[in-house]
């Protein structure tokens, strides 16, 4: 029962008084969110786009010896290219593998060859148990191995692009450190939600790798590894890009979102093309 003691017309007009006073309230909080709609719309990019686009071409699959057993990986070789792309996934062996990177395939194609690993103990490359403790030393050596493999070591023609997320970083810091010669080599570095050990940069090769250039892509909200983090790194490493996905919580924004990640890519890589570094073989 309704308690009147005022009269139905009363309650009417307090009723009436509501309706206003939430009208004029949600008016305002549409308006607010109307305004930061247009205010994420102005700052980049503030569009996940989730569409994988597909890789027409084929994969073909390797497994070279190496000190510790044997790498697999996946590569796919373009004739009319000097790029070669090696993609390195990261650390939680029931979800890694080299075909973590599918979604992003058609992306890699566009920049050149590509090789795709199952870095030692993830995928199809086994690993004796007793070595689980030191999988980046490891891994280092059996992505030098494929490197050798496929013949960039001795041509001083082709562009390395190291693609590394996540733990998959620290790969490529313990590569540099037991091969420095490679840093001679033509290298850039395309890192996401990186968590390169920057212990492992000794003072020999510090300089070096600071002239590295290179693109660093973190989720703003990063559940795992905080995007804070890129300011330390960018710091270290001051001739990369920083690109912050604005709101984004995910640690692997590039198979979250690979229209996204294709994109940012993409654009920095035009960049690279333009700034003159050579894509393709036709020189020679
Ligand atoms: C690996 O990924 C699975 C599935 O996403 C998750 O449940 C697990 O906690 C992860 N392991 C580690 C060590 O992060
Ligand atoms: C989303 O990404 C895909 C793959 O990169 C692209 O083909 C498509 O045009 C993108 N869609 C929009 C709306 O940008």
């Amino acid at each position: 029962m309704l308690c009147d003691p005022f009269g139905k017309d009363k309650v009417k007009k307090e009723f009436y008084g509501l309706v206003a006073i939430s009208l004029i309230l949600s008016i305002s909080a549409l308006s607010y969110i109307a305004g930061l709609l247009v205010s994420m719309a102005g700052s980049e990019p503030l569009f996940l786009n989730h569409t994988t686009e597909k890789f027409q071409g084929d994969l073909q699959s390797h497994q070279l010896d190496f000190q510790y057993g044997k790498v697999h990986y996946l590569s796919h070789r373009r004739s009319d290219s000097k790029v070669h792309l090696f993609a390195l996934h990261g650390p939680n062996m029931t979800t890694q593998s080299a075909s973590h990177w599918i979604p992003n395939c058609a992306l890699f194609d566009r920049m050149g060859n590509f090789h795709i690993l199952d870095l030692p103990g993830f995928g199809e490359s086994p690993i004796d148990r007793g070595l689980q403790s030191v999988p980046s030393t490891v891994s280092a050596h059996a992505l030098h191995r494929t490197m050798e493999e496929e013949g960039v070591l001795s041509d001083p023609n082709i562009r390395i692009v190291f693609m590394a997320r996540s733990w998959g970083a620290e790969v490529v810091m313990m590569l540099f450190r037991r091969y420095p010669e490679v840093l001679d080599l033509r290298i850039q570095l395309v890192l996401i939600s990186p968590t390169p050990n920057l212990k492992l940069i000794a003072p020999f090769i510090k300089d070096k790798i600071r002239a590295i250039s290179g693109l660093i892509v973190w989720g703003e909200r990063d559940k795992v590894i905080p995007s804070s983090f890129s300011r330390v790194l960018t710091r270290f490493l001051p001739k990369f890009d920083l690109y912050i996905l604005k709101g984004v919580s995910s640690h692997q924004p590039e198979t979250d979102f690979p229209g996204t990640f294709a994109r940012i890519v993409s654009e920095w890589w035009e960049k690279q093309v333009e700034k003159g570094i050579p894509t393709h073989s036709s020189s020679a």
